[in-house]
């Protein structure tokens, strides 16, 4: 670590991670210094250049996650508006979800305005003194027009882990799409999208998986794009002589140009946690908390 601050004691990171890995702040350095060309939008090689490198971050995601089509991942501005391009795209008048009392605001607020405004109806179960949720209340909770189960992974409050991958066979039991919160698990715990049976799951990048602010990610499932609209329409760099939004992933969910430097550095950090390894970095996480009960005690 360097800089100014390099001997602060950083006790903060549920709301994002600090410090990066320095390859994070390099590669941010580096772009915005020495290329500065947009993704997609330009036949040089810089922007070439910078295109390949945003594919690669997508990969990485990918095989983080455990899926297979760099496409699906789906840059955003933060975790919230990941969630809200999957809530919002996903849900149509009459509609039922449900969720959990202990989920964020990110999911429990566009939730109640689709109630207020679109006469969504919001199912949210109660959780146990320990704030895990039950999937039987899940189960129980499902009814004919229900379209979607909300989950988050792990309380930003409590730090409660829930049982995402029973209420994911509760889903697809019951032919309903599935999003998961992964803002406080992705990067701190394994997760693989399929066994889970996620349909959508959002995350920052600058949290567990250690890029820098202003940017989120949506993974989609094969065949969920179908259902979920776009919720902004604009530039893409492709099919640019059509005045509809184009169908393919992910532009679709992409109007505009990308944050770049946060693409690039994000991809820097999910090289850093494949060469550490999850578990070697949850070990770290749990010897510095160790360290702090010992000195509290
Ligand atoms: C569980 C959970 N979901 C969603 C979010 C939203 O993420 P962001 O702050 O990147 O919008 C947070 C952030 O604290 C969170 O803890």
């Amino acid at each position: 670590m360097t800089g100014t601050n390099s001997r602060r004691i950083y006790l903060d990171n549920a709301a994002t991670s600090w410090p990066k890995p320095e390859a994070v702040y390099d590669a941010v350095d580096a772009y915005q210094r020495d290329n500065g060309a947009t993704a997609w939008r330009g036949a040089y090689r810089e922007a070439d250049d910078v295109g390949r490198r945003v594919q690669q971050t997508r990969k990485r995601l990918v095989e983080l996650i455990g899926a297979a089509e760099p496409e699906r991942i789906v840059f955003t501005a933060n975790g919230t508006e990941s969630l809200n391009v999957a809530i919002h795209g996903l849900l149509r008048p009459g509609d039922h979800v449900v969720t959990s009392v202990v989920d964020h605001n990110s999911v429990l607020r566009p939730l109640r305005f689709l109630e207020e405004h679109l006469n969504v109806q919001v199912t949210r179960v109660p959780c146990d003194g320990r704030g895990i949720v039950d999937s039987d209340s899940v189960s129980q909770a499902i009814r004919s027009n229900t379209r979607l189960i909300a989950l988050v992974h792990v309380s930003n409050v409590t730090g409660a882990i829930q049982p995402i991958e029973q209420v994911g066979r509760i889903a697809r039991e019951h032919g309903v799409r599935y999003l998961v919160d992964a803002a406080q698990s992705l990067g701190h715990l394994p997760i693989d999208v399929g066994q889970v049976g996620a349909d959508l799951l959002a995350a920052p990048g600058h949290k567990g998986l250690l890029g820098p602010s202003g940017l989120g990610v949506l993974y989609i499932a094969p065949g969920c794009e179908k259902e979920l609209r776009s919720l902004r329409q604009g530039g893409t760099g492709s099919l640019s002589n059509e005045y509809r939004q184009p169908e393919l992933l992910p532009d679709k969910y992409e109007p505009g140009n990308l944050n770049v430097p946060g693409v690039l550095g994000l991809g820097e950090a999910l090289l850093f946690l494949k060469q550490h390894g999850l578990q070697q970095v949850r070990k770290h996480a749990e010897q510095l908390t160790a360290r702090l009960l010992d000195g509290f005690a």
